[in-house]
């Protein structure tokens, strides 16, 4: 089964997986920073630019913009945790949503779960060690009438079954 990974954390380990910040991603990080003014309202751009480069926000991050701005690290991570867009854990490559919204359960959507669940040998909240996947659920991807509804980065699975899961899987890991 596959390794999971909860967090970031490893640094200047020569170890490039997943699971790693290395001076290279600090730099990048500084760089990301350093655009920004040293004012509160820097926070919210700036942690958005952190999370767009690196699908999520590594602690040194947050540390390094409130340094920045002069502020204290909690007030940087109150923001990080209060936007649903910011994750402080790492994402993968691609983002499986399975909605669990009234219409999709009733359709059978936590079966739908266990399948990805199952395939991807991780749970809800986890990312795949290779990075390549990480598996959420959301309440209401506004398309009922497609339910059980699965989106994968910007494409929509409607009418899911557990069945069509591995190979959906196969399909976005660059599999036949
Ligand atoms: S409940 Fe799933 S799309 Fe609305």
């Amino acid at each position: 089964m596959v390794a999971v990974i909860k967090e970031r954390r490893v640094l200047d380990s020569g170890d490039r997986g997943m699971n790693t910040i290395v001076a290279e991603d600090l730099a990048r990080i500084d760089e990301i920073i350093a655009g920004y003014p040293r004012v509160e309202s820097s926070v919210t751009p700036a942690l958005q630019d952190i999370n767009a480069e690196f699908r999520y926000i590594p602690r040194e991050g947050g540390e390094r913009l409130a340094q920045h701005v002069g502020i204290p690290c909690s007030k940087v991570f109150a923001v990080a945790t209060f936007y649903r867009s910011f994750t402080l854990t790492p994402r993968g490559e691609h983002m499986v949503k399975v909605c669990l919204g009234t219409a999709c359960h009733l359709r059978g959507a936590p079966r739908i779960v266990d399948a990805f669940e199952k395939s991807l040998g991780i749970e809800i909240g986890e990312t795949t060690e290779d990075g390549m996947f990480s598996l959420d659920t959301v309440n209401c991807l506004g398309a009922c009438a497609l339910a059980p509804l699965v989106k994968i980065d910007e494409e929509d699975y409607g009418k899911m079954k557990p069945s069509r899961v591995p190979k959906i899987v196969d399909r976005h890991a660059g599999g036949p």
